[in-house]
């Protein structure tokens, strides 16, 4: 059963900026949304993307009403999820307006392949995956777009782009894990890993 709607009637006391430094401690893995065909085509960098269901394939991103992104996502009901590698950062640069490059300007510079649906995937991404759109849940400033999982591009690659307290961090699965592991498991309690 869905939750209806309502205006809350309690007093917002906590302010953007508390909460904007709450957000910042939480880390983001780096994707781009591409959207549109052909010419008409761009993108933006996010880190608002998560798993709604695995059965169907879905999920979600958080996108700015505002943001050039939103009106094409909704017009030709399909995106792109790219997810970057470490080795990305100029594009998730790129997309984010560094730069002040627009539409298709902003894909100079990598390599793209056509998705089914018509959006473009990036070449050499963690992972690509095709969405139509399912369902756009408007509000506030942003649109919370469900999308249905297409297709699915999987490298091999493990170093992944991430994003930290107002800034790109990597993180790689060859040099961290190991690290992550000592973190997690008491030496005493280690055995034959
Ligand atoms: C690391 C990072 C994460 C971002 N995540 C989001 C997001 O989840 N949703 C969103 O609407 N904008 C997000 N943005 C902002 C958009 O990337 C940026 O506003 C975008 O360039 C707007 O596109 P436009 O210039 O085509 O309107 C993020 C920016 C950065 C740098």
């Amino acid at each position: 059963m869905n939750v209806v709607p309502r205006d809350l009637m309690t007093e917002i006391a906590v302010t953007s900026a508390d909460f904007r430094g709450a957000m910042r401690h939480l880390t983001g893995g780096v994707s781009v949304i591409t959207a549109g065909r052909g010419k008409d085509i761009t993108g933006m960098t996010v880190t608002s993307v998560a798993s709604l269901s695995v059965e169907p394939p879905t999920l979600i991103v958080s996108i700015n009403r505002d943001a050039s992104s939103f009106p094409l996502i909704r017009r030709h009901g399909a995106f792109g999820v790219n997810i970057l590698a470490a080795d990305q950062l100029d594009v998730a640069e790129r997309f984010a307006g560094k730069g002040g490059l627009k539409g298709v300007d902003r894909f100079a510079g990598a390599r793209w392949v056509t998705a089914v649906s018509g959006v473009p995937l990036l070449v050499g991404a963690l992972s690509a995956v095709d969405c139509e759109v399912e369902e756009i849940v408007e509000r506030h400033s942003h649109g919370i777009v469900i999308g249905r999982v297409r297709d699915v591009r999987n490298s091999t690659r493990n170093a992944a782009l991430a994003y930290w307290h107002g800034q790109y961090v990597a993180v790689d699965q060859d040099e961290d894990a190991a690290r992550l592991a000592d973190v997690s498991v008491p030496t005493h309690l280690r055995r034959g890993i």
